[in-house]
């Protein structure tokens, strides 16, 4: 609990150090000290991280930088400025395979987005085409495909300008350069934190889009390259920011950090210092559980298995055969364990002498403390067992002060007798 506490004042001081603004150029590593312009469903939480939505059905969500930027050069009256961008996000769905709509990084002349559309629009146009007075550009990260939009799949990146119809969209990716340039797909639902540099270079129109995920390196090759004239949606002061919206399924939209900057590349994100994703599922397992349970149910198996093997040892120690036609001869049998234990397990010790048919021991019974001698017969068949048992009993049945008495026996197949 402590060093929760230590660690969150830490990142506080971290995010106040690290989060600066001045004009053309601002850098969120979390957005706890931030003033971000808000609306819908948008709030930034304790932990720092930027909800745009937050599992609520058919909202929309915008966030914008509070103070808006001079796009124009002012030294041509065609060029807009080059402007570069980047952000760490994470789609956050409550289901595994469900997706909702996806949010989108928006440059626009207003932020008052009332008029828009949640669901399918993202929050950022009320129908297909912008109009004069509603204008922007965006570029979209889709996980629902719309039709009527010509989307291609599920989970895209997309350029658009003034229009939900995409000028150039792709599914979402990155040209791995450490694999020499070769394709990876990204999830951009995965619940993972994913990084977009978007890089508008104003006098040629030319707009590049990259993706990868957070601690790859941004790729050389960009995942979409597409012309965009500034006319079609610039105006001298344009609000940067995001836009967000959900439809059916309860997802969070999140961005963890950004960075703006204009006529130069923007400041990198610090990941060290961005505010993490609240955990979803079960909680991961801890280290020492990963030591002590295989070493737990180790014991267990062990323990189980010794108990069964002394079970199995002991039974086969005392093992004795009884038939049903002993019953009458109850109180004359004695149990092998009695026996063994009154014989101290027919040690040599005990050994009175040997006779004919077998050895003869001494011993006392537990119970009783009474002396005896116990016999040892070997019978080697089946056949006769019955009036063998039958005759010694007769004979236990016999008193005379000159002969022992016969008290009883006991039968055990095989074994050492
Ligand atoms: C989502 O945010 C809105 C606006 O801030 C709030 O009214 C609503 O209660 C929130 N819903 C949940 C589930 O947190
Ligand atoms: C936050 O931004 C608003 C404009 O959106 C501004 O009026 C206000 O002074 C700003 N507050 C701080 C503390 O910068
Ligand atoms: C502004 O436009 C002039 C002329 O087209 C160009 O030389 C200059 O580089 C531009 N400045 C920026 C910041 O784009
Ligand atoms: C936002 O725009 C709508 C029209 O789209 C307008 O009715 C409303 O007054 C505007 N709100 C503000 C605060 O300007
Ligand atoms: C949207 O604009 C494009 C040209 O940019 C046009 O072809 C299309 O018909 C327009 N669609 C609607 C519904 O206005
Ligand atoms: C966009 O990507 C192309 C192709 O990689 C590159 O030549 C161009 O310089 C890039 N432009 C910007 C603004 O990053």
């Amino acid at each position: 609990m402590i060093a929760k506490i230590v660690s969150f004042v830490v990142l506080l001081l971290l995010i106040h150090r690290g989060s600066s603004s001045d004009g053309g150029q601002c850098v969120y590593q979390g957005f706890s000290t931030a003033n971000l312009t808000l609306d819908g469903l948008a709030a930034v939480t304790p932990g720092g991280l930027l909800a745009l939505t937050n599992a609520t059905f058919q909202g929309k969500a915008h966030a914008f930088h509070p103070s808006p930027v001079h796009f124009l050069n002012a030294s041509s009256s065609a060029a807009a400025r080059s402007f570069s961008t980047c952000f760490v996000f994470a789609i956050v769905s409550a289901y595994d395979a469900l997706s909702d709509h996806g949010l989108a990084f928006v440059v626009a002349p207003t932020t008052n987005f009332s008029a828009s559309k949640a669901g399918q629009y993202l929050g950022l146009l009320a129908g297909i085409n912008g109009t004069a007075s509603h204008r922007v550009l965006a570029v979209e990260l889709d996980t629902i495909m719309n039709p009527e939009f010509l989307d291609i799949n599920s989970n895209h990146v997309g350029v658009d300008a003034n229009s939900m119809i995409s000028e150039q969209r792709h599914a979402a990716g990155y040209y791995d350069d450490a694999s020499g340039g070769a394709w990876q797909d990204l999830q951009l639902n995965g619940r993972k934190p994913m990084q977009v540099w978007i890089d508008y270079d104003g006098l040629a129109g030319q707009l590049n889009v990259t993706l990868a995920p957070v601690k790859v390196p941004k790729p050389n090759k960009p995942l979409l390259s597409v012309s965009v004239d500034p006319s079609t949606f610039m105006a001298d002061t344009m609000y940067v920011g995001f836009s967000s919206a959900t439809g059916v399924v309860l997802t969070h939209h999140y961005v963890l950090g950004w960075s703006f900057s204009l006529d130069g590349p923007a400041p990198p994100l610090d990941f060290t210092k961005l505010p993490v994703l609240p955990r979803v599922g079960p909680k991961p397992r801890s280290k020492v559980l990963d030591v002590l349970l295989p070493l737990a149910t180790a014991l267990l198996v062990a323990t189980v298995l010794a108990a069964v093997l002394s079970t199995v040892w002991w039974r086969r120690r005392y093992a004795e055969v009884r038939e049903d036609w002993e019953d009458e001869f109850g109180p004359h049998r004695f149990s092998y364990k009695d026996l063994f234990h009154a014989t101290n397990g027919f040690k040599d010790k005990n050994l009175l002498g040997v006779g004919g048919f077998g050895r003869v021991y001494k011993g006392v019974l537990p119970a009783s403390s009474l002396e005896i001698a116990v016999k040892r017969v070997s019978h080697d068949s089946r056949q006769g067992v019955k009036e063998f048992v039958a005759e010694v009993v007769s004979i236990g049945r016999l008193r005379h002060r000159n002969l022992v008495q016969l008290l009883g026996y006991c039968r055990r197949q095989g074994g050492k007798w």
